[in-house]
């Protein structure tokens, strides 16, 4: 066991586990942030996708040790406690079915659009193809993206009415 200082959701926090412990385990286990959801465990399934300063990274096969930047998760992707563009979009298009892909979904998204105001059916499912939805909403996602983006302030690197990525 050691000691690890991480920054999560803008906040400083330190954990006790060991190095190889995975990311997603002291999210859910250590912080009690069950937003991000275990899958497959192998970096196949992205249920667990988290940011790392931005990045959307597997938290599933990250070691608490590698950690290296400041962690977002999808309860603190808005920043001011309300709704990011995403999120808003997600439930204009009622895109969950059973949900559990759902958060790994929005943190992939938002990484795309930060990255990509405007994506393309084809950027949406090149960037997106990582993120498996068993009940197959990956129509109504592709939709919340592109109704998502027409909130994104390309000039200000900004999205409008909820928080940057
Ligand atoms: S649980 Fe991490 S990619 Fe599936
Ligand atoms: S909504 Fe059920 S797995 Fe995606």
């Amino acid at each position: 066991m050691a000691k690890f200082k991480l920054n999560v959701n803008g906040s400083d926090v330190e954990v006790e586990a060991s190095p190889d412990m995975p990311l997603l385990w002291v999210l859910r286990d250590k912080l009690k942030l069950t937003g991000t959801k275990y899958g497959c465990g192998i970096a196949q399934c992205g249920a667990c996708t988290v940011h790392v300063d931005g990045v959307a990274l597997r938290s599933c096969v990250l070691p608490v040790s590698a950690v290296s930047g400041a962690v977002t998760t999808i309860e603190g992707l808005a920043g001011d406690g309300g709704l990011h563009p995403l999120q808003s979009a997600w439930m204009e298009h009622d895109v969950p079915q059973c949900g559990y892909c759902q958060s790994g979904q929005i943190m992939s998204a938002a990484a795309l659009l930060a990255s990509k105001p405007r994506p393309t059916d084809e950027d949406i499912d090149q960037a997106m193809a990582g993120n498996y939805c068993r009940c197959g909403t990956y129509i109504r996602i592709r939709a919340a993206i592109h109704s998502a983006a027409s909130f994104y302030n390309a000039d200000a690197g900004t999205m409008q009415g909820g928080a940057s990525e």
